[in-house]
C-alpha cells in the first residue's frame, strides 16, 4: 500500500484526514510539533480505526518534530525507505493558521509556513517524491464584493500575512512545477470554512485559548464556557444582514484529500488549484439557528460591530472539484452542527482521558 507523509496530522483537519487515509488502506507517517494540537489526538484516531482493522497499529507512524527541521524530514524519508515503505506522496497541512496572530507576529508565520514549506519541498526533490497536496485557503481571495460563488481563477488578493503565506506557497509550487525536469503532480486545495467533527465525538477541533473562528466559539458558548457569541454585523447586504460563508463538514474535507491523491496518482503531470467547499452559502444567523435547533440547546448571542477584514459573501464555486475529483460533499449543515456538538460534549467530559494505545515511532 502507498505511504503518505502527512504533515500537521495531529491537528483538526489532519486527524480527520489521517483516519480517512487509514480507512482507505494507506500507510501514514505523521510529522507534527503539537504546537497547536494534543498528543492524544492521533491515539483517538487509532481508537476509532481499530474498530475496523486488526492491523490498526502498523499503518500509522508518528514523528514529533518541526517542519523547519530539514535533517529530520530527510531522516523521515530515509527511514521510510529502509522500512520498505517509501513515501509516495505528501499531504502538507502543518502550519500556523490564525489570521490575527499572523498580523501580530508576521515573521513567525513566514518562517513556519513558507520557510517550513521550502524545506519540505527541498527534501521531496532530494528523495524523488513529486506528488503533493497542499492545504491552501479561501482566505487568499481576500475581500470579495461579489455575490457569485468564487472560481479558482477569481482575483487573488490576500489581506493579511497568513493569506500571503498561502499565496506564496502556491506560487513556489508553481515555480517548482514549471521549472523541474521531473513530472510533478501538485494539488492546492483551497478550503473554505471547515467545521464539525467525526461523528464518534472522539476527534474534533481543539483550539488553544479563546477561539477566533465562529464554530468552535459557538460550541464554547453552547457548553457555557463562554457567556455570549457576538455576531459581527447585522447590516451587511445579505438576506438577513449577517455574513455568508461556505461551511463544509471536516469529514467531507478529509475525503477530498483522498480523492485528490487518487486523482493525482492517475496523472503523469499535473498542477491544479481546487476550491473545496459545498457551494452552499449559510449566514451567521442561519448557522446559529440550525445549531440551536439540531442540538436543542441555548445559545446566547448579541449583535456587534462589523469585523474588520470580513467579506460579506464567500462561497466556493466547487464545480472544478466536483468534476475533477471523484468527490462530492455528503454532509449538510445539520450534520456539521450535530457532529461538532457531539465532539464538544465528549471532549469536555473526557478531556483528560488518556488512551492505552501507543503510537508507533518511525525514528
Ligand atoms: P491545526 O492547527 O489544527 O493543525 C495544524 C497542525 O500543524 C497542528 O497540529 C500544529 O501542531 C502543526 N504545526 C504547526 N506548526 C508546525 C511546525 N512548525 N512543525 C510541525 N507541525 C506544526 O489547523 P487545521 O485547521 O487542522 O489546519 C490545517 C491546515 O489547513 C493549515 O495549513 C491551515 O492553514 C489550513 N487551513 C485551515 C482552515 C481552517 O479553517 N481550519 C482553512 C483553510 C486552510
Ligand atoms: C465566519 C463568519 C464572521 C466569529 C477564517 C480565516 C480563513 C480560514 C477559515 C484558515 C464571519 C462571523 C466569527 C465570531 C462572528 N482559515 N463571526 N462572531 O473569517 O470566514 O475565515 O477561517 O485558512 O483564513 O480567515 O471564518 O469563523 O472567523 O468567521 O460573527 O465570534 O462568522 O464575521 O462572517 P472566516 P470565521
Amino acid at each position: 500500500m502507498p505511504t503518505i507523509f502527512l504533515t500537521g496530522g495531529s491537528g483538526y483537519i489532519g486527524t480527520h484526514t489521517c483516519l480517512t487515509l487509514l480507512n482507505a488502506g494507506f500507510n501514514v507517517i505523521v510529522l507534527d510539533s503539537n504546537i497547536n494540537s494534543k498528543k492524544r489526538a492521533l491515539k483517538k484516531v487509532l481508537e476509532i480505526y481499530k474498530l475496523s482493522s486488526f492491523n490498526f497499529k502498523n499503518q500509522l507512524f508518528f514523528v514529533e518534530g518541526d517542519i523547519r527541521n530539514e535533517n529530520l524530514i530527510n531522516e523521515i524519508f530515509e527511514k521510510a525507505k529502509n522500512k520498505k515503505m517509501p513515501i509516495n506522496a505528501v499531504l502538507h497541512l502543518a502550519g500556523l493558521k490564525s489570521v490575527r496572530e499572523s498580523i501580530n507576529n508576521p515573521l513567525e508565520y513566514w518562517d513556519v509556513n513558507v520557510g517550513g514549506s521550502i524545506k519540505l519541498f527541498r527534501c521531496m526533490i532530494k528523495h524523488n517524491c513529486h506528488t503533493i497536496v497542499f492545504s491552501s485557503s479561501a482566505t487568499i481571495y481576500g475581500i470579495q464584493e461579489i455575490e457569485d460563488s468564487i472560481k479558482e481563477d477569481g482575483s487573488i488578493n490576500p489581506i493579511n500575512p497568513y493569506g500571503e503565506n498561502k499565496v506564496t506557497i502556491e506560487k513556489i509550487l508553481k515555480n517548482i512545477f514549471d521549472g523541474s525536469k521531473e513530472n510533478w503532480r501538485i494539488a492546492n486545495l483551497r478550503y473554505f470554512n471547515p467545521i464539525g467533527a467525526h461523528s464518534s465525538g472522539l476527534i474534533g477541533e481543539e483550539p488553544r485559548g479563546i477561539p477566533n473562528n465562529i464554530f468552535p466559539y459557538i460550541c464554547e458558548v453552547g457548553s457555557g464556557r463562554i457567556d455570549k457569541l457576538q455576531i459581527f454585523g447585522r447590516d451587511w447586504p445579505t438576506r438577513d444582514g449577517t455574513c455568508i460563508r461556505d461551511y463544509i463538514h471536516v469529514m467531507d474535507l478529509a475525503e477530498a484529500h483522498k480523492s485528490a491523491l487518487d486523482y493525482l496518482n492517475k496523472k503523469d503531470s499535473e498542477f491544479i488549484n481546487l476550491n473545496i467547499g459545498t457551494g452552499i452559502g449559510t449566514s451567521v444567523l442561519e448557522l446559529v439557528k440550525t445549531f440551536i435547533k439540531v442540538n436543542e440547546c441555548n445559545l446566547n448571542y448579541e449583535f456587534a460591530e462589523r469585523r474588520e477584514g470580513d467579506s460579506y459573501h464567500l462561497v466556493a464555486n466547487n464545480e472544478l472539484a466536483l468534476q475533477t475529483l471523484n468527490w462530492k460533499p455528503q454532509k449538510n449543515l445539520e450534520d456539521m452542527c450535530r457532529d461538532g456538538w457531539q465532539w464538544q460534549k465528549f471532549n469536555k467530559e473526557f478531556l483528560e482521558n488518556t488512551s492505552s494505545i501507543n503510537l508507533q515511532k518511525l525514528i
